[in-house]
């Protein structure tokens, strides 16, 4: 029982088991999409979620507070250092 987690610019596609951070798959897939604090402070990691939103886990305070930060006014905007696949069999597109 997997999720596909498709990784839009570097054309990578990877199937997860729930439980995984995008964070652990970016860095196991050798995407370049870049991380600074990986604590949900600096706002390197936004991504845009262009399908799956709901195999992901909900959006943390710290993110809303840290996407306003960076004027980031997107409802397809997390922070990839924050998320996890939460559910099986989906489709999750992620571009940055
Ligand atoms: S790496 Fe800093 S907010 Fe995600």
């Amino acid at each position: 029982m997997t999720t596909r987690v498709e990784i839009i610019n570097d054309f990578l596609a990877i199937n997860v088991k729930p439980g995984k951070t995008i964070q652990d798959i970016v860095e196991a897939s050798g995407s370049a999409l870049p991380f600074g604090c990986r604590d949900g402070e600096c706002g390197t990691c936004v991504v845009m979620i262009e399908s799956g939103m709901e195999f992901l886990s909900e959006v943390t305070a710290k993110e809303v507070t840290v996407l306003k930060t960076v004027g980031e006014p997107s409802p397809k905007a997390r922070l990839a250092c924050q998320m996890k696949i939460v559910h099986p069999n989906g489709l999750v597109r992620i571009k940055y």
